[in-house]
């Protein structure tokens, strides 16, 4: 037996996946704590991630985290689920329990939280105006109102998605779904969850919604600033972050999650932040 074969190993399962951040992220976890593990990239195909999936774990692995778009089907194959993936409807993390039964559970939300505390220090009392209601959206709605806000209000383009979101976490903290023309007031934090800036685009919103201490989230990250963020420079915002930190948030959440230790999020997220930087160069 050669001594890799000893070391626990762990994936990501994506398509595509060949741009993934996580196998260097998790390395770099792994180097800080001294863990010792194997992180890959599994490139799954659109109709054998299930399969893809199992033999990973018939091969001796141990978690994997889930992207794009395995989530959902990840979730419906999870013998047991935490509290954020059951709400979210999707899982990220999957952990290989004694026994052979999967736990699903879902650390984005985690990661997104754990980023804007790291910046703010505190989430308790903020009005948080959340765009969007897909995926990215519901997977972090419980993670929010567990946070201590004061408040989260939902607008998404298609209105009744957001309705549907208010109806699944009602339950849980104080949620509405409001339409743009019902959009007036400055927001503590405006997170932006849609994929409008993939497309360079931006929801159509009244600029009213960001004051001069209001705090801008993207959940995507681009090499420069995303468009939603040079939309929310131009409004007046105090402080505009892109989703690199949410990303290197949920993994931290993961890693912990496997090996019990939570690795700094700072030196790893510095690292990927020059590394995009000389790209872009
Ligand atoms: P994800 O899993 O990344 O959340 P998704 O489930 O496909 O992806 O959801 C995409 C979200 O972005 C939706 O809320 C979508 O709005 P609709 O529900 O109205 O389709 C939103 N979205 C995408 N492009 C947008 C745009 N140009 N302006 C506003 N919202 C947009």
């Amino acid at each position: 037996m050669t001594p890799t074969s000893l070391t626990d190993r762990y994936a990501v399962f994506g398509n595509p996946i060949g741009h993934s951040k996580s196998p260097f992220i998790h390395q770099a976890f792994a180097n800080a704590t001294g863990e010792v593990l194997t992180y890959e990239a599994i490139l799954a195909p659109l109709d054998g991630f299930e399969q893809s999936l199992r033999d990973f774990f018939a091969q001796g692995g141990k978690g994997a985290n889930v992207t794009v778009p395995f989530k959902e089907e990840a979730y419906r194959l999870c013998d047991e689920l935490s509290d954020e993936a059951k709400l979210a409807g999707a899982v990220n993390t999957l952990i290989l329990m004694a026994g052979g039964k999967i736990r699903g559970e879902n650390t984005d939300g985690l990661g997104l939280v754990a980023d804007l505390k790291r910046h703010l220090g505190t989430l308790v009392g903020k009005r948080v105006l959340l765009l969007g209601a897909g995926g990215a959206a519901r997977g972090s709605i419980l993670p929010l109102l567990n946070s201590g806000i004061e408040s989260l209000t939902l607008h998404n383009r298609t209105h009744e998605k957001a309705l549907a979101l208010v109806d699944i976490f009602s339950d849980y903290g104080t949620v509405d779904a409001k339409k743009s023309d019902e959009l007036d007031d400055a927001y503590d934090i405006v997170i932006n969850s849609t994929s409008s800036s993939l497309s360079a685009k931006v929801p159509e919103l009244p600029v009213t919604i960001i004051g001069p201490e209001t705090l801008c989230y993207d959940m995507m990250y681009v090499k420069g600033l995303t468009s939603f963020n040079a939309w929310a420079q131009q409004a007046g915002a105090k402080l505009t972050l892109d989703g690199l930190g949410m990303l290197v948030g949920q993994a931290a959440k993961s890693f912990a999650l496997w090996r019990g230790v939570e690795p700094d999020v700072e030196t790893v997220l510095n690292a990927l932040r020059s590394d995009m930087a000389e790209q872009a160069g």
